[in-house]
């Protein structure tokens, strides 16, 4: 494995493989390595012929008063899995090389970025203006033919995609599920704030979406009663969400009565570390007698097996 830290280097290194036609796999981190990130390594092993990955902390998504300074860094351990996962070159810039001392364009996608997290009494949308800005600059460093995002920062899925979507870069988003730990906590490298009993309570947040998700599967479609259930979990453990949420998977827009593809998104704060979670659930739409189409399709299929 390469490791390269300048951007001229990084697109030296990548020309010839372009030219040669290869297809080229992009995982953006912020390092601090887990399953999550190594899964999408290893996705993009499977999938492509060149796969780069990038490590750089981003202070442009860290708001004043988060944790930039204290976000966890094991650049040797970083290098040694990424090579073990199947990363040939691995980009580690620093603040410098991607900003300049004078930086003055970003990269903003409105309304999605406002949405969850985003809203403005949370962490606020200048928190995904920074994500947007430098994956764009490293869209345009790498020009990956496919890039590998994870399901666990589901908003951060939708912006990106729409930022793709919109300023026309060729480049195809994969998106992977989330790597949890055996109790269900999402893997995240700020769960190595979490001590005590707080790692314990942090898995509640995965506990409060499954009972959301139990309740749509056996037909509720009513948000507020879904979220009112999700909520008493979290408060057997004294957890306050910032927020729990069913939305539209595609525009993050609450529902009230469920329908479609929806995202049943969590924020809390668990001890010293800020989690998030998510689960997508698919909800059949009721045709006009009002029984839902997996239903009827059940109902048909039982019929035919019966004969
Ligand atoms: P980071 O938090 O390091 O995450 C890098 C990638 O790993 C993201 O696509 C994230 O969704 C994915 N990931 C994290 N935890 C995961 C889990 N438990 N299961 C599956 N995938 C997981 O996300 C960022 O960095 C930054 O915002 C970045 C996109 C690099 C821009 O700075």
């Amino acid at each position: 494995m390469q490791i390269t830290r300048t951007i001229d280097s990084c697109r030296e290194q990548l020309e010839g493989h372009r030219r040669a036609g290869k297809l080229i796999g992009f995982v953006p981190t912020m390092g601090a390595f887990h399953d999550g990130h190594l899964s999408l390594m290893r996705a993009a092993r499977h999938e492509c012929d060149i796969v780069v990955a990038s490590l750089f902390v981003n202070p442009t998504q860290f708001q004043p008063g988060e944790d930039l300074e204290s976000y966890p860094k094991d650049p040797d351990r970083d290098h040694e899995l990424a090579e073990h996962n199947g990363v040939d070159l691995l980009f580690s810039p620093n603040m410098f090389e991607m900003y300049g001392g004078n930086s003055h364009a970003t990269v903003e996608v409105s309304q999605l970025s406002e949405k969850l997290c985003g809203s403005r009494e949370r962490r606020g949308p200048r928190h995904f203006y920074g994500v947007t800005t430098v994956v764009a600059k490293l869209f345009n460093i790498v020009q990956p033919d496919l890039a590998y995002f994870g399901q666990k920062d589901a908003q951060q899925v939708v912006v990106i995609q729409k930022m793709v979507d919109d300023l026309n870069f060729p480049v195809d988003i994969r998106v992977l599920p989330t790597v949890r730990e055996k109790d269900g906590l999402a893997m995240s490298s700020r769960n190595a704030y979490l001590t005590g009993s707080d790692r314990e309570r942090a898995a509640y947040l995965n506990r409060s979406l499954e009972i959301a998700e139990k309740l749509i599967e056996s037909g509720e479609r009513d948000a507020g009663l879904i979220a009112k259930a999700a909520l008493a979990e979290l408060e057997r453990v004294d957890i306050e969400p910032e927020y729990l949420e069913l939305v539209d998977a595609k525009d993050l827009t609450e529902l009230d009565e469920l329908e479609g593809d929806v995202l049943i998104a969590v924020a809390a704060q668990v001890g010293r570390a800020r989690l998030i979670d998510n689960k997508l659930v698919h909800v059949p739409a009721k045709d006009e007698t009002g029984s839902t189409i997996d239903e009827r399709h059940r109902e048909v299929t039982m019929t035919g097996a019966a004969k």
